[in-house]
């Protein structure tokens, strides 16, 4: 493996296999494994699981790792191609990463969506061309519409729990004070389908994810057995859902449009989500959200210090899953 930038790369079989050895590294560490080996971290955006469990896992398996945040210690940088940089950056990227890369053996770039051109972000051109400039295995720490390590370790999260293979995964829009990337629930709902469950996409009118998303997701779903759906209606979607995954996205008929998206958004504080959206569902339904979450505006408290909650999980298996990734990237 000499990238991992999105699960939609390897086949079903390939990331049950890297499942696998995830569990093989949890069940029997091998602290060893990776001595000598240095990882390079660029966040060009802020994270607290992801910094912290690429390092940790690092370490974990006899390696080290750097991180490096743009602006924070370090020069700002330009990412943009032809820019006239008489701003605050005082480097580009097309210098910045391969320096980065001849420092160590493997290199992750956390890289949000610019959230002005939605066809611009649905193609990752901005990641893409910085990719294009690493010549080391590299690992995409969430990019403009992907996060293959969330949905990893998220798919490993159900297995933990024994969530049914058909089982059905409700994924649904919850409220955020501004409008926030679509690079979550487009790696997770990819995620489930490939997984191969009942995918429903629970979300109001005017935040249904963009057709290329949903049409990978169902392309997924077709090879693995699966289905993907999407409505509005509560009550249908939770109608026997093993798995509710929360996520806050900004609606794409307004990308690029913080005043008319705020202005959709503010009818639909009331998607929070609590106890009572669970009366349709299977009992032991699980409550999954990657973090971080505001509470009791995307979420209440029952929830998140209720029985359902599997949010702590999710974090712990980011370090679990990208053990696995960097064992493969660096050991082979
Ligand atoms: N879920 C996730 O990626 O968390 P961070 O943004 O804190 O890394």
């Amino acid at each position: 493996m000499q990238r991992f930038l999105d699960l939609a790369q390897f086949s079903r079989d390939e990331v049950i296999d890297l499942l696998a050895l995830a569990q093989r590294l949890q069940d029997r560490p091998e602290p060893a494994a990776l001595a000598g080996k240095i990882l390079g971290l660029l966040f060009l955006n802020p994270s607290l699981r992801t910094l912290a469990s690429f390092q940790a896992g690092m370490q974990r398996l006899g390696g080290t790792a750097f991180v490096v945040t743009p602006g924070a210690g370090t020069w700002n940088v330009e990412t943009r191609d032809g820019a006239v940089m008489n701003g605050a950056a005082a480097e580009h990227v097309r210098e910045a990463i391969p320096v980065l890369a001849s420092y160590c053996d493997a290199l992750g770039i956390r890289a949000f969506a610019e959230g002005k051109d939605l066809a611009a972000d649905l193609a990752e051109e901005q990641f893409m061309r910085m990719a294009g400039l690493c010549p080391k295995p590299l690992v995409n720490l969430e990019s403009a519409v992907n996060h293959p390590c969330q949905a990893l370790a998220d798919w490993k999260t159900m297995d933990d729990l024994a969530v049914p293979r058909r089982g059905r995964f409700v994924l649904s829009w919850v409220s955020h004070p501004r409008a926030l990337p679509l690079a979550v629930p487009s790696a997770t709902v990819h995620m489930a389908a490939q997984r191969g469950m009942d995918v429903v996409v629970l979300r109001p009118e005017g935040y249904g994810l963009p057709a290329a998303i949903m049409d990978k997701a169902r392309q997924a779903a077709a090879a693995a057995g699966g289905q993907v759906s999407e409505t509005s209606d509560r009550d249908v979607a939770m109608r026997g859902a093993h798995v509710v995954y929360a996520k806050e996205w900004g609606s794409p008929q307004h990308y690029g449009d913080a005043e008319a998206e705020g202005r959709a958004r503010a009818m639909h504080v009331d998607w929070c989500v609590r106890e009572s959206w669970f009366r349709p569902a299977q009992p032991d339904c699980h409550f999954m959200h990657c973090l971080p979450v505001r509470r009791n505006v995307a979420v209440a408290d029952e929830i998140l210090d209720g029985a359902r909650s599997r949010v702590i999980r999710e974090a712990a298996n980011r370090m679990v899953v990208q053990m696995a990734v960097l064992h493969r990237l660096l050991k082979g």
